[in-house]
């Protein structure tokens, strides 16, 4: 893709207004502590009959014990198929809270457990359900799609839910059966969605914030300084950014596209946790950070999550012990969130294989 052009985006529907957690870089261990940990919580998943699901963007001792225990370390929709796969009783989910709330409603016979319940997400807290219902009565003519970024309840109003990798082709399957879609709640993956399919859509002004800072000036200055390079991006990024990708997708599809293509360099454009699994996936070839903020600031790539970085050894030793964090939700809501979410899993068992780098046995 090589056009930028400017969109219309419809007027702002919620503005958000939350608070983030303090910036959590790398947890600061006593000496001997780290391995201590990561030795009971192996112990503990085989005691307790646990397995360790944790996205891309967590911390990469999570990822490294989930790998080693045959547990994943995935993007949003294989963490959501993994559970249902696995046998073990517990899913410990090492993410934000719709990925253990996911969890929950695709296994309610399964305890779930998270190393933290208070990673939120930006895009589930700018849509709140008693804002979002009420938009979706207003559109009774539209299919309600929702990213999977989003609270049960919100789910629970849907007719699809729907992840980053497979939202594409959802919205083609859409489209070609004449409908139009309500959607929600991230602005730039809706837009993005909408340019790509060219399906009837309104859309939900919510937004991650660490892919909103993601900026277009800087980062043509960083693929001019680096002809060589190839651009991948997250479509959660703005418009602009997204127009000067070589490959936009899912983190999943970022992993692969670094595996797949020729080049030796990459500028990429999402959250910095999945460097980890690019180098581990793509040995040899290097990873440049996409810039964040504009010339003369402090900070030239803080695409960092705040709340995935909430999960830590010391919390997932915790839960596991202690079985505390557990995810319930209501029974009515799951049921109805349920309906939406299995049919974007129904969906991708026809139309998207497990990502090629997906870790996990099930
Ligand atoms: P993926 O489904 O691509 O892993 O995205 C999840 C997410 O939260 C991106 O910010
Ligand atoms: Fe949410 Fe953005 Fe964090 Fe992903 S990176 S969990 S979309 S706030």
């Amino acid at each position: 893709m090589s056009v930028t052009r400017d969109i219309e985006l419809p007027p702002v529907i919620a503005a958000p207004d939350y608070p983030l957690p303090g910036s959590v870089r790398t947890p600061d261990y006593a000496p001997g502590e780290r391995s201590a940990l990561i030795e009971e919580i192996r112990t503990l998943l085989r005691e307790k009959d646990a397995v360790l699901v944790a996205h891309y963007y967590t911390d990469e001792d999570l990822q490294m014990i989930a790998d080693e225990t045959g547990g994943a370390v995935a993007d949003s929709l294989e963490m959501a198929r993994f559970g249902s796969k696995h046998p073990a009783s517990t899913l410990v989910v090492a993410g934000v809270r719709f990925m253990g709330e996911t969890a929950k409603i695709l296994n309610p016979e399964k305890r779930v457990l998270m190393p933290t319940l208070e990673a939120e997400c930006s895009l589930d807290l700018g849509c709140p359900p008693e804002k979002f219902i009420p938009f979706c009565d207003a559109h009774p003519d539209r299919t309600v799609v929702v990213y999977a970024n989003t609270s049960a309840a919100v789910k629970a109003r849907a007719d699809w839910v729907v992840t980053s990798s497979i939202a594409l082709k959802v919205a083609e399957h859409l489209r070609n059966e004449g409908k139009k879609i309500l959607w929600a709640p991230d602005r730039y993956l809706g837009d993005y969605i909408m340019r790509m399919t060219g399906v009837d859509m309104v859309i939900w002004q919510g937004s991650c914030v660490v892919h909103e800072e993601f900026k277009m000036d800087e980062l043509n200055r960083l693929k001019d300084g680096h002809p060589e390079a190839a651009v991948l991006v997250h479509p959660e990024s703005p418009p602009g950014v997204i127009a000067l990708a070589d490959r936009v997708g899912s983190t999943s599809q970022i992993i692969q596209a670094a595996c797949e293509m020729d080049n030796d360099l990459f500028i990429v454009a999402t959250e910095d946790g999945i460097f980890h699994k690019m180098k581990e996936a793509a040995p040899g070839k290097t990873f440049i950070a996409a810039p964040t903020a504009g010339e003369g600031a402090t900070c030239k790539s803080c695409a960092h999550c705040p709340w995935m970085k909430m999960n830590d050894l010391r919390g997932l030793e915790r839960v596991l012990e202690g079985g505390a964090n557990e995810v319930f939700i209501d029974e009515v809501i799951r049921r109805r969130a349920e309906v939406s979410l299995k049919r974007m899993v129904d969906f991708a068992r026809e139309h998207i294989k497990p990502g090629m780098h997906v870790s996990g046995n099930a």
